[in-house]
């Protein structure tokens, strides 16, 4: 299977004809899907805003979230993909047709281009520190070494622009090299043992921080929900953590739905992927808060918590250079697979509209988000101070990179994602989506109401609160 916009009508065909055995589309599917969902929001960002946002209330509304939410939009985008059978804009294109509705809804899919593009320049400056921290982990750097030294290796790279941008160019030109010829299957086969191998790690980690003596302090935080340390941002910021996690309201599920062959179910495939997903963070939570706790550290550090946090557990442990130096480069891979998957809908817009070919599109459509991570790179450092929307109360004191954040995640990934549950739960034809999904009846009651009536409704309801 290829990711490229070209291979992806054939790919479907092929992959619902051929009988290659254990490499069947819906495995090729799940790998793909799970490859852009777990990443840098995982690992990264979740324990990072849960420790921002109070614990265990927020953890809550998150999973709210990815079930009422997150699950019936990636449904809808899937069966979008698979029913059109092309690039997202194309298969938004024909199913106005074949339904139609009005042609302006392939503009969804420009949403999805606008977001990708803003995500990934951000995207690849974290990934360039999980690339710096393989090296500082397999030089032995953080072994033995107390919070302080672990903390001060952090920030010693976060001053460093010239240093942070050696890394982002080095993230950036994977992701390129990638995109620009297609996936192959050798990447698609590295996933599938990469990605069992981050979950061993993970599960590893999570042994670890048993053994901290802060075990269930840390479990008490995550799931234990106080609901008077969560604000009406908070909120917010579990929702659009819903979308961004899974990867949805940017057309990356319509791009792999359309490979889906018509005889998988588009919704074990979904719970599948979602299950696997948040199963990844919780994993990410367990390992992290405990040492956090047992080492007297601020859950609310913000973005630097895991590359603090982390190293000094790997610094203590037993075969702690060998355990740290793995975990940064699975953490590569799982950012990569999803920086790939950021990198493509702007490709192919290129592609497709501006007649360019891949070679041409990937590098322009990659330097164009390189240059604009060079200013996430200096609002680390350099521009800290800069406040771009900052006269607004809610953009108050937020750099350049926060914005980018913010913007994507929280607005632009939710409304991707209200128009698709819309589009499908208002505008297509019914009699369609239970041909597309067949499921029971009750099944698919409980999917197409809770798109119709609770997924917009909930997104409205909370982007409202936070304009208001
Ligand atoms: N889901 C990815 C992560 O959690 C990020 C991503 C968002 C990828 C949107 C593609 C589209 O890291």
């Amino acid at each position: 299977m290829s990711y490229s916009s070209s291979a992806t009508a054939t790919g479907a065909q092929e992959g619902a004809q051929s009988k290659r055995g254990f490499w069947s589309s819906r495995l090729a599917f799940i790998l793909a899907a799970t490859g852009s969902a777990v990443g840098l929001g995982n690992i990264w960002k979740f324990p990072y805003i849960t420790g921002e946002n109070g614990g265990g209330a927020f953890v809550l509304v998150y999973l709210i979230c990815i079930a009422v939410v997150g699950i019936p939009i990636m449904m809808a985008e899937v069966l979008i993909g698979r029913r059109g059978g092309h690039s997202p804009v194309n298969s938004l294109r024909q199913i106005t047709q074949r339904d139609k509705l009005n042609p302006a809804w392939k503009w969804v899919g420009a949403i999805g281009v606008l977001a990708g593009f803003l995500i990934l320049s951000f995207y690849s400056v974290i990934g360039g520190w999980a690339l710096s921290y393989v090296g500082t982990s397999a030089a032995g750097q953080f072994s033995g070494q107390t919070a302080d030294a672990v903390g001060g290796i952090f920030s010693g790279l976060l001053s460093d622009p010239m240093t942070l941008l050696s890394w982002h160019t080095l993230f950036m030109a994977l992701v390129m090299v990638v995109v620009a010829r297609g996936v192959s299957s050798g990447l698609e086969r590295a996933t599938s043992i990469l990605m069992p191998g981050l979950f061993v790690l993970l599960l590893i980690m999570v042994g670890y921080a048993m053994t901290s003596g802060h075990f269930g302090e840390a479990v008490s935080f995550l799931f234990q929900p106080d609901f008077s340390k969560l604000t009406t941002s908070g909120v917010l910021v579990a929702l659009g953590h819903a979308f961004f996690t899974l990867s949805l309201g940017m057309a990356v599920m319509m791009a792999y739905g359309s490979y889906l062959p018509k005889n998988v179910s588009i919704a074990k495939a979904s719970v599948t992927v979602s299950v696997m997903d948040t199963g990844v963070a919780l994993l990410a939570g367990l390992a992290i808060f405990p040492i956090v706790f047992a080492n007297g550290m601020e859950p609310g550090a913000g973005p630097g918590l895991i590359f603090q946090t982390l190293p000094l557990a790997f610094g203590q442990m037993p075969m702690g250079t060998l355990f740290g130096t793995l975990f940064f480069v699975l953490l590569v891979f799982a950012a990569w697979t999803s920086g790939i998957s950021l990198l493509e809908p702007l490709v192919e817009w290129l592609e497709e509209q501006k007649g360019m070919n891949r070679t041409v599109s990937t590098l322009i459509a990659g330097l164009v988000c390189w240059v604009l991570g060079i200013a996430s790179i200096l609002s680390l450092n350099l521009w800290s101070d800069v406040a771009p929307l900052g006269m607004f109360a809610m953009f108050e004191g937020k750099t350049i990179f926060d914005l980018l954040d913010y913007l994507t995640a929280n607005i632009l990934l939710p409304l991707g994602g209200l128009l698709v549950a819309v589009l499908v739960g208002w505008f297509m034809s019914k009699q369609a989506l239970q041909n597309e999904l067949s499921l029971s009846e009750g099944g698919f009651n409980l999917w197409y109401n809770t798109l119709k009536f609770i997924t917009p409704v909930a997104v409205l309801v909370v982007f409202l609160y936070n304009l208001s």
